[in-house]
């Protein structure tokens, strides 16, 4: 990672200059889950605040302990106290009579729905651990998960939490290479897939990865597959066992063990941009009371009345924690979508929320700045009434998109929520609080309460309120990942080598004058241009400012005059004609908003920016076409072919 000094850029006090506030509406703060309180709270004794959250779980046996730092960085949580996940996410709504109430929502891309409730999901866990138990899957034992979004990748995973048999789940989207490294990585005896699933209105088959990652993973016994589009299947007689001919048969009634709090819950794969992707490793009962306790406060969720929806994809940590467990911790209802937002038509999104009532969204920037570019009369044609808390998260939202998201999902009313957090650190750690924070477009900022963060400089010093540097989380969290997989060095060198005593989450960030934070992107996409510190995240805003514009992304360049020179790829809005009026408007319009210095050397028109699947532009890849090489690595791009797209459009460099 290139060493930066974003702390003596004096260009950042004049970036951003977002003055829009809004404050929490006054229904929602008077009667909100929790309150400005507690953050006083949490500021008295931390500790004491995450051993009463750890209450808001069923414990087989009540922790006596809350943090055991002793030996740092490996934190144990809650040590001494034993719990089942799944009982918490299930058997215990049932146990209070609430067997009845839904918990998923469930929508098909092909317009298939099933409606579950915690008792029907209560049935189909237990049955699911009896099938593992009898395929030879015990405690401790990987599962590799690798399926559509569809409700048995929720069971699969609540079954191997059952039986305490730690899942990896791997992104539908990956290749068999991939698929095979992750499955190798953490030595899993058993994959869970399907046949296939429905995206972009047509059956993707999914086994036969499987079927060729397996090749060079002799360890797996045993390949459970879910029947989803009833597509032909190879099959290897012995190995592979349909889901529904062996859950069927099972028992509806399963004894939930407890296990430890620190029991692995789940290892989940980081994609990384430099690197093998490393296996994070999450536990039990810390993990479970940072999720739980977050989705209660950030979503201000209500159990008995809200509809909530997230639109990640279970391969995601988002998906884990925000589909999964945080929300069925909490009781919640919640709507489960199979597919693509534009399938069979680009309101899907928004007729999903009229037809379950949504009240609470959670999704992406990115699919943000799609609705946009798709135009402001799409969601315009649905009733999006019931909607009264908006979520973001997995990159910085541009403000332009933030207060779009407001107007025209939100209707003005609703409170934004913009959530910084990692795969790494398991839950929300930097975010509003929708009954509490005057909230400001673009800026996720404050620590949520129990949580310590702060910016340093180069040095590890704090930076005044004004300034920028990196961020850094300053006491450990219930929720932080506790080692990378088979790899403590790696844990250590990666997070806790850069700063002293702090872990360095490996984003820029700024503190504006109140020391709110304000997120800049990953360290290793700050541009250094003349000699100064030019965040992507900000030209990106700048451009995406402009009415034209709907997306942007930034790279820098090497450049043999400036060092790096700024070079943009945009995505214009559906009315805008791409000209070279409209690019040196552009540029002028950089200049205007963040200071000539950040003005684009070269902006490039393209129809489609190359993103990751859980929705991060692939920077390193346009920096590839900036600079006329032969473009890297891009298995793990959402659309593979998106390069030669880009590609084949551009003009020869200058
Ligand atoms: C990185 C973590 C958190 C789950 C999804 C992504 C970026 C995430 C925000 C936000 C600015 C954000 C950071 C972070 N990020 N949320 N609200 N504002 N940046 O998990 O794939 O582990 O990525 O996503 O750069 O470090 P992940």
């Amino acid at each position: 990672m290139r060493s930066v000094a974003l702390s003596s850029n004096e260009s950042l006090a004049n970036l951003l200059k977002e003055e829009r506030r809004f404050a929490p509406p006054a229904a929602l703060a008077a009667a909100a889950n929790v309150t400005a309180d507690a953050y006083a709270e949490a500021k008295a004794d931390r500790l004491a605040f995450w051993a009463t959250q750890a209450r808001r779980l069923n414990w087989a046996k009540e922790p006596t302990e809350t943090l055991d730092w002793s030996n740092p960085p490996f934190a144990k949580w809650f040590a001494d106290g034993e719990l089942n996940v799944a009982y918490n996410c299930v058997d215990r709504h049932v146990e209070a009579g609430l067997g009845d109430r839904v918990a998923i929502h469930f929508e098909g891309e092909p317009g298939d729905s099933r409606t579950i409730t915690y008792a029907q999901l209560k049935d189909e866990v237990s049955r699911a651990a009896h099938a593992l138990q009898e395929l030879g899957v015990a405690k401790g034992d990987r599962v590799a998960i690798y399926l559509p979004m569809i409700p048995e990748a929720v069971v699969a995973m609540l079954a191997c939490a059952r039986v305490g048999a730690p899942h990896s789940v791997v992104f539908g989207g990956f290749s068999a290479d991939a698929v095979s490294s992750r499955i190798q990585d953490a030595d899993a005896k058993l994959v869970i897939t399907a046949d296939g699933g429905y995206r972009r209105g047509k059956p993707t088959a999914l086994k036969p990865a499987i079927d060729e990652a397996l090749q060079s993973c002799p360890q797996v016994e045993h390949v459970l597959v879910v029947r989803r589009t009833g597509q032909e299947t190879a099959w290897t007689e012995g190995r592979d066992v349909w889901w529904h001919e062996i859950t069927e048969r099972q028992s509806a009634e399963h004894t939930p063990e407890a296990h430890a709090a620190e029991h692995p819950l789940f290892i989940l794969y980081t994609s990384g941009t430099t690197g093998k992707p490393k296996g994070i490793l999450h536990t039990t009962g810390g993990y479970l009371t940072q999720a739980s306790y977050t989705h209660h406060a950030v979503f201000d969720l209500k159990p008995e009345t809200d509809v909530y929806w997230c639109t990640a994809d279970i391969g995601w940590v988002t998906g884990h924690s925000y589909i999964v467990y945080g929300p069925l911790a909490n009781g919640a209802t919640q709507v489960m979508y199979e597919g693509t937002p534009d399938t069979p038509h680009q309101g899907r999104f928004w007729e999903i929320v009229q037809k379950y009532g949504v009240t609470i969204l959670y999704t992406a920037p990115t699919a943000i700045r799609t609705f946009m570019k798709w135009g402001d009369d799409i969601p315009a044609k649905f009733d999006l009434t019931s909607l009264r808390v908006l979520g973001s998260v997995g990159e910085p939202i541009n403000p332009e998109a933030w207060v779009w998201y407001r107007d025209h999902i939100g209707g003005g009313r609703t409170p934004i929520v913009d959530t910084w957090w990692q795969t790494e650190t398991g839950a929300m750690m930097i975010t509003p609080l929708p009954g509490v924070t005057e909230t400001k477009p673009g800026s996720a900022q404050v620590p949520l309460p129990g949580i310590a963060a702060t910016v340093v400089d180069d040095e590890g010093h704090e930076v005044p309120n004004g300034s920028g540097g990196y961020l850094v989380l300053t006491e450990p969290w219930p929720s932080m990942l506790r080692t990378v997989w088979g790899d403590d060095q790696r844990y250590l060198d990666t997070y806790w080598s850069r700063f002293k005593d702090r872990y360095f989450a490996g984003d820029g960030a700024k503190k504006d004058e109140d020391g709110d934070i304000w997120l800049l992107g990953r360290v290793d996409d700050v541009m250094l241009v003349s000699g100064h510190n030019i965040s992507t995240t900000e030209v990106e805003s700048a451009l995406v400012s402009h009415p034209q514009v709907a997306e942007a992304a930034v790279v820098g360049a090497t450049d043999a005059t400036t060092g790096q020179a700024i070079v943009a790829f945009v995505i214009l809005r559906g009315s805008a004609t791409d000209s070279a009026e409209l690019t040196a408007e552009l540029r002028d319009h950089v200049a205007k908003v963040l200071g000539p210095i950040a003005k684009p050397k070269r902006i490039l028109t393209v129809s489609e920016l190359p993103k990751t699947r859980s929705g991060k532009i692939m920077r390193r890849l346009l920096r590839d076409v900036a600079e006329n090489r032969a473009v890297g690595d891009v298995t793990t791009l959402a659309d593979t072919t998106v390069m030669d797209l880009i590609q084949s459009k551009l003009p020869a460099a200058p």
